[in-house]
């Protein structure tokens, strides 16, 4: 079964209950999801390979590490942007690419709108940037389209994942592991996280 962790750190809860509130403004949104989405970062890049890197201080020589893995980096439109930002902070030099999903209103079905995406193979880590797994829908679309473009390896980093939306990626993707600050235990009729945060889109987007 794919592995799901549940990250906890005193800053995270912080910033979840801030993104959580409904009286949280745009800008302070913003800035916590930045928050949260460096400490999610931190966690999932966890088992990254790293190689033996000699450099010389001012004072001597220092023998230390340098990343030793290829990344790929895929925020899935548009909500994934808002995990972007960090990851670009953190990993400057990563190749990004794009899925663009929209869940339709009425069925919460997603379709796809977009696509860009680099070359992709085995030896690559594909982290998945999408703050709300709900029904799994988007997530599930988007590794399927990652898997025929070569990927093997990934990571889901989420904010907020319901129930429903992890088991049905643990039940497709096996291999995947999920990474996410909270787990919420279900969906509304519109298929919205409870207790959740609402539309994350229109919530960082103001729109
Ligand atoms: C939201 C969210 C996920 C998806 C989760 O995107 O960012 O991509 O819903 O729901 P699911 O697990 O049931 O598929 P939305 O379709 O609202 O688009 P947006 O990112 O453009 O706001
Ligand atoms: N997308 C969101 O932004 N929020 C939810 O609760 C579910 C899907």
């Amino acid at each position: 079964m794919s592995k799901l962790v549940q990250v906890k750190h005193p800053l995270l809860e912080h910033a979840l209950t801030i993104l959580r509130d409904k009286h949280t403004r745009t800008v302070e949104f913003r800035q916590h999801a930045a928050i949260v989405s460096q400490i999610l970062l931190v966690e999932a890049t966890r088992q990254l390979a790293v190689a033996p890197r000699l450099v010389e201080t001012p004072l001597a020589p220092y023998s230390g590490w340098e990343l030793d893995h290829n990344v790929v980096v895929v925020p899935v439109l548009r909500a994934g942007l808002a995990m972007l930002v960090a990851v670009q902070d953190m990993l400057p030099s990563v190749p990004v690419g794009f899925v663009g999903l929209e869940r339709d209103e009425k069925t919460a079905i997603a379709h796809e709108y977009y696509q860009k995406l680099p070359p992709i193979s085995p030896a690559h880590h594909v982290l998945v940037l999408d703050p709300m797994l709900a029904t799994g829908g988007s997530l599930d679309d988007t590794v399927t389209i990652l898997q025929r473009k070569g990927c093997r390896a990934l990571t889901l980093v989420c904010i907020v994942a319901a129930r429903e939306g992890i088991a049905r990626i643990q039940q497709r993707y096996p291999d995947a592991t999920i990474v996410t600050a909270a787990i919420d235990a279900e969906l509304n009729h519109q298929k919205f996280i409870v207790p959740g945060l609402g539309d994350f889109g229109d919530r960082f987007f103001g729109t």
